[in-house]
């Protein structure tokens, strides 16, 4: 895919704190920026701050502070949140910097030398909110059509630009470049926004009634149009009238994200602007969706909004960054929530990917800590490579047709095949026959596999994948996803594997004590212990066995118990927020790493009790024969919680 790839942000308001809608269009695009990059293009990623208009004047005069104070305050929360999240932005525009004010300036005035803005009277109706014009038949109900909100009468002579006349060309446009508005339906809803006419634009403020933005430089009594202003940052900051070659290096963008609520401003202003320009088109605009609170839409004055920071504290910016990207189908809305994040943390991050890794790592340290070069093949290695392999080509064409949720999933499911091939090869068993030859292939398959699925995860969790890879033989900072697919892949046999500690720590919600549902302080009634059994019979009715919960559970920590070599101390997740402790007499027969991570079976209904000093909430289910034992597991993938019976 070799090439260049500029890829921008919408700037936001310095009006308000960001928060996580900002956080996460602005990782989608570091996310992507990396991507890139990884795939070697020329990349390019920018990001700004939005600093004129009536919203910041607003802003500004409740606090008694000149505009610009109130935007150099503001903006640092912005930088400062980017720098938290790891954000990789070659650039930062602010709209009050002198760069863009004079493109802004210049392009005013070729625009209106050339007569493609005209000054008019106007009447109209205007929304502050929005801070936009409308005529009589925009309005719906007598109200701004875009936000439902009251608007003002208006008459007063202004700028116009002569946007009318590109109305038939952008339809024309729109329908012969399928990618230009992304996804699909945002193309149509645009085409559908077009089958009105389309009137001029208003770009300019008479500066009696707002003072705050660039002066036009053909008429000192009016500054320009916020929007008009704002969108021209995506040119301004790459050498736009000031280095061309620097701006044929970086435009036309490759992809210009915003969320579906500007969609207007840049499937219709920002295209005619650029038409009347003379400047190519980006190939793609792209419009994601809302990040709901549950099923409600953000907002201030209902106070649900999410702070990126509060998030970012309780799982870690990686976490915040791959909850974010996994989560949302780009396009739809999607719905945040702390369970939610909790929940795919500990399953995806904690689980997963956490326990893989600890696993590959401990037998390459019991074996040595050398990662082997492969012996004879185990005939399971084709399952599991041929994940990875869908991994990789996954993740380039979910990158190409903006599905990172996908290839994420596509990667997540290469991870539990590792599992699932570790398990089913049961490395510690090779090694206690000393069936080297297999166990140098188990442990060169995994740790090889599991090193490029941290590569092609590094763009979303660039922090802990730089350690995964330093753990399992470290030496390739640099390895890209190209090198996945060219060959160039650093072989990783001969490299010292690292002790490391626990990836992504399970997390227990606080703010909801789960465990067993006796350990409530409210809810469901204590887990009844089972009644007394009757007298010994051959047979039980189907009512007797039912009493009986069997369950399946993960075993999330094993670790032996201190004075007994026969217990081993477990941890289970038994499905829906259940963690409880579990002490087990399989120490004989399994050793804490073998044992982590499998679905087991569980009686979780069984009395608690407290044994060698430990508690304990359940029983385990294994097979006895002769000197052996084996658990009781599940046929296949099962989440923990499935009932038996
Ligand atoms: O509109 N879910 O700035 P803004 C997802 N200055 N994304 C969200 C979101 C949510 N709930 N809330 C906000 C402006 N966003 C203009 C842009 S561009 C030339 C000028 C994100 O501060 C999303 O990207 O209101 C949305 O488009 C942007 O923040 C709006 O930021
Ligand atoms: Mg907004």
């Amino acid at each position: 895919m070799s090439g260049k790839y500029y890829v921008t942000t919408p700037i936001y308001y310095v009006n308000d704190r960001p928060h996580i809608g900002h956080a996460y269009t602005t990782i989608l695009a570091d996310v992507l920026a990396s991507f890139h990059r990884s795939l070697g293009d020329d990349t390019y990623f920018l990001t700004g701050t939005d600093e004129h208009g009536q919203k910041v004047e607003n802003a500004a005069a409740k606090k008694g502070i000149p505009p610009l104070q109130h935007a150099d305050e503001t903006v640092v929360r912005f930088q400062e949140l980017w720098k938290r999240l790891g954000i990789t932005n070659d650039d930062f525009i602010r709209t009050t910097q002198e760069r863009h004010i004079r493109v802004v300036q210049q392009v005013l005035q070729d625009l209106f030398d050339r007569g493609e803005i005209y000054k008019a009277d106007y009447t109209g109706w205007y929304c502050v909110g929005d801070e936009r014009y409308f005529t009589e038949k925009d309005l719906k109900e007598g109200k701004c059509p875009e936000c439902g909100r009251e608007v003002t009468p208006l008459k007063e002579s202004n700028y116009f630009f002569r946007m009318s006349k590109y109305q038939q060309w952008l339809i024309d446009y729109i329908k012969s470049h399928p990618g230009f508005i992304q996804p699909a339906f945002r193309a149509n809803e645009t085409l559908g926004f077009l089958k009105q006419p389309l009137a001029d634009l208003c770009i300019s403020r008479p500066k009696s009634r707002l003072s705050w933005g660039i002066e036009l430089p053909f008429d000192k009594d009016y500054v320009c149009y916020v929007w008009f202003d704002a969108l021209i940052n995506y040119i301004s900051a790459v050498g736009y009238l000031k280095d061309d070659k620097e701006f044929a290096r970086r435009w036309p963008a490759s992809c210009q994200l915003i969320g579906k609520d500007i969609l207007t401003t840049h499937s219709v202003y920002w295209p005619t602007m650029l038409k009347a320009m003379g400047v190519e088109m980006p190939k793609t605009i792209f419009a994601h969706g809302w990040w709901l609170t549950g099923n409600t839409k953000m907002s201030k004055s209902l106070g649900n909004v999410v702070n990126p920071m509060d998030m970012i504290d309780l799982v870690g910016v990686d976490a915040f960054r791959y909850f974010l990207m996994a989560e949302m189908t780009l396009g739809n809305d999607a719905s945040f929530t702390r369970e939610g994040l909790l929940r795919r943390y500990n399953s995806d991050l904690a689980n997963d990917l956490g326990n893989f890794l600890s696993r590959v790592v401990k037998l390459t340290l019991r074996a040595g800590g050398v990662i082997p070069a492969p012996g004879e093949s185990t005939g399971k290695e084709a399952e599991f490579d041929d994940a990875v392999a869908a991994a990789v080509g996954g993740m380039r064409s979910c990158l190409e047709e903006m599905k990172l949720d996908q290839g994420l999933a596509a990667v997540l499911a290469a991870v539990r095949a590792g599992n699932r091939y570790v398990e089913r090869c049961a490395p510690w068993t090779m090694a206690r026959n000393n069936d080297i030859s297999h166990l140098n292939t188990v442990l060169y398959t995994a740790a090889a596999n599991l090193r490029k699925l941290g590569v092609l995860l590094a763009p979303v969790m660039p922090g802990k994948m730089a350690e995964l890879l330093k753990v399992l033989g470290g030496g390739d900072e640099k390895l890209t996803i190209s090198d996945l697919t060219s060959g160039n892949f650093a072989d990783p046999a001969g490299r010292q594997v690292l002790e490391a500690g626990i990836l992504f720590p399970r997390i227990q919600d606080e703010e909801e004590p789960a465990g067993n549902p006796g350990a409530k302080p409210s809810g469901k009634a204590p887990a009844k212990a089972p009644e007394a059994p009757p007298a010994p019979a051959e047979l039980v009715t189907i009512d007797q066995f039912a009493k009986i919960k069997l369950k399946t559970a993960r075993v999330i920590e094993a670790a032996r118990l201190e004075g007994a070599d026969k217990l081993l101390k477990l941890k289970i997740d038994a499905g829906a927020g259940d963690i409880r402790p579990l002490v087990a007499g399989v120490a004989k027969y399994y050793t804490p790493e073998e044992i982590l991570g499998k679905t087991i079976v569980i009686v979780s209904n069984l009395q608690p009790a407290v044994i060698r000093g430990a508690e304990s909430r359940g029983m385990l289910l294994a097979a006895k024969f002769g000197k052996e034992l084996r658990l009781v597991t599940v046929d296949g993938d099962c989440p923990p919680g499935a009932e038996i019976g």
